[in-house]
């Protein structure tokens, strides 16, 4: 009998690849699809199914193929800074989130877990916010029984939250956003994974928007103090304006790779965390872990 397969658009990524994994252990037979894909690490002993295949948002025909026998897809997609070309928050978290879901819808297949994030908002200063917040809506009016998973800023090793606040202590001065005031709500990743697993398996969760914050709310600077402690460092923590960091990342923004952008400024000018209404991990069954929890395991990495 064939494999009714799971396709984990962005399976090779940061939480895709968690994403895999999870559906793997649950006993899957999931299918990776990127630009460039490549096997999971460690599955030569698995006896459950798994591939891995060229597919790219854009290219409606690889998108089609993907989804080939599947009866279940996740979209784990990301594009943070945009590079022109077809590399911009429209075509990959609108357009191209709207094709999968309606390449989905045609083919008949039976559940979608959209991945979007917390604070999503199409009245949002920042391009990439406004286009999540548009993504989801595409997502949903082709595809009304998806599941949107809306996680806060994800940690684990090698992320882009402790990994980067680690270089940051290096410095002998630390610049903070504003006054380091900001509320986050890290997620690790693996909960978010776990969430992903639950959001496929439980028919309470179609058509439902789930918000996915960690176990502890934290201010910017609390999260300093947290690493800075854990190296043994000491260093003076200094306030920088919202406005001077605006004008950091429009002048970041001229370099290649710009290791700052305006989005990523705009997001740290508000709480980023699970609103008080929202359906979270609670409703999926999952108590998920806080940042001091893992703080050793991940930086050990
Ligand atoms: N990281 C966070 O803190 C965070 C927080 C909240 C929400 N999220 C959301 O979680 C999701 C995953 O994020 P991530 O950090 O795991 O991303 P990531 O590590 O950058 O991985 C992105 C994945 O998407 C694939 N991809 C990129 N463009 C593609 C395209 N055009 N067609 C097909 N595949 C493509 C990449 O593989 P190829 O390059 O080979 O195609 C890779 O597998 C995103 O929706 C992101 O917004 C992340």
């Amino acid at each position: 009998m064939k494999p009714q397969w799971i396709t984990v658009f962005g399976g090779t990524g940061f939480l895709g690849r968690r994403i895999v994994r999870a559906l793997l252990d649950a006993g899957y037979p999931v299918r990776i699809a990127a630009r460039h894909p490549t096997p999971p690490p460690g599955i030569d002993d698995r006896a459950v199914s798994v591939e891995w295949v060229r597919a790219d948002l854009h290219d409606a025909a690889s998108v089609g193929k993907a989804l080939d026998d599947a009866r279940g897809v996740v979209n784990a997609v990301s594009l943070y800074v945009e590079s022109g070309g077809r590399n911009t928050f429209e075509a990959v978290h609108v357009d191209g989130a709207e094709r999968l879901a309606e390449t989905a819808r045609e083919r008949g297949i039976e559940r979608l877990v959209h991945i979007s994030g917390i604070g999503v908002d199409t009245e949002s200063d920042s391009t990439y916010v406004r286009a999540r917040a548009r993504g989801e809506n595409r997502v949903w009016a082709v595809f009304p029984q998806a599941t949107i998973l809306r996680p806060s800023v994800l940690f684990g090793p090698e992320d882009a939250l402790l990994t980067a606040l680690s270089r940051i202590t290096l410095m002998p001065v630390i610049p903070l956003f504003g006054a380091g005031n900001t509320r986050l709500q890290p997620v690790y990743v693996e909960d978010v994974a776990r969430a992903v697993h639950q959001a496929m398996a439980r028919d309470d969760a179609r058509g439902q928007i789930f918000e996915l914050g960690g176990g502890t709310l934290y201010r910017y600077r609390e999260l300093v103090r947290m690493v800075l402690r854990h190296h043994g460092r000491r260093r003076l923590l200094v306030p920088v304006p919202f406005l001077v960091w605006r004008g950091l990342a429009s002048l970041a923004s001229l370099l290649p790779g710009a290791p700052l952008t305006r989005d990523q400024v705009i997001l740290m000018e508000q709480d980023n965390r699970v609103g008080d209404d929202a359906r979270g991990f609670e409703s999926l069954g999952i108590e998920p872990r806080s940042v001091e929890d893992l703080l050793e395991a991940c930086l050990a990495s």
